[in-house]
């Protein structure tokens, strides 16, 4: 008898302990990041380079930033910011948009969820206080925020971003506003 007992309070254990781990497993198997709703760690081919594979949710982030980029240097609400960036681009120098393309790149995949990237850049504060980097001219505020969002929406509608993800990522850049705003 006191075998049978033994036996099946052993037996239960190893249903509980194998009923957590398969909850476990499926709760982490269901999450989803908002960088894996963005095409997630999918190789495919870098239109840009086709003889490099890219994550497809890091390919959708760089095409809406390098389009945001775009948008912003012909919105004269705040292209004046960019001074530095849009005068070397204008005489043929892309290093720099090179390096703020990759920067902003590797900081929204961090901030949605990526795991295969890290941000190297300054931190918010200082990308956006022009006594600590240079290339910012001037100290942005609520307003020029609320335009550079706009811009970045649009730079998710050219890339054919679904409204409900342009919200998520929306809401994700709103949080960062007392950062970045400093005026
Ligand atoms: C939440 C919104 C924003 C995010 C996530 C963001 C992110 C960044 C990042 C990652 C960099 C690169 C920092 C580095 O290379 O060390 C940067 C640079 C910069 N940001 Fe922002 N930014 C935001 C909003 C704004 C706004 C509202 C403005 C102005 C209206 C602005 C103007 C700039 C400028 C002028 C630079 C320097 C560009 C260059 O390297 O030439 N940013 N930002």
């Amino acid at each position: 008898m006191k075998k049978v007992v033994g036996a099946t309070v052993v037996a239960g254990f190893v249903v509980v302990m194998s009923l957590m781990t398969s909850c476990k497993k499926s709760s982490t198997s269901t999450t989803m990041t908002l960088y894996d709703s963005l095409g997630g760690t999918t190789m495919v081919t870098d239109p840009i380079n086709t003889s490099a594979k890219i994550e497809k949710g890091r390919l959708a982030i760089r095409s809406v930033l390098d389009s945001t980029i775009f948008v912003i240097a012909g919105d004269t609400a705040i292209n004046g910011f960019f001074t530095v960036l849009l005068s070397e681009v204008t005489s043929g120098n892309t290093s720099g948009y090179e390096a703020l393309s990759k920067n902003l790149t590797d900081f929204v995949c961090v901030a949605t969820g990526a795991k295969n990237f890290t941000y190297g850049g300054k931190s918010m504060v200082a990308a956006h206080d022009p006594s600590q980097n240079s290339r910012m001219n001037g100290k942005a505020d609520s307003h020029d925020f609320d335009v550079f969002v706009a811009d970045l929406v649009i730079g998710a509608k050219k890339n054919g971003v679904s409204d409900q993800l342009i919200g998520q990522v929306g809401a994700l850049v709103n949080t960062l506003r007392s950062q970045v705003v400093q005026k």
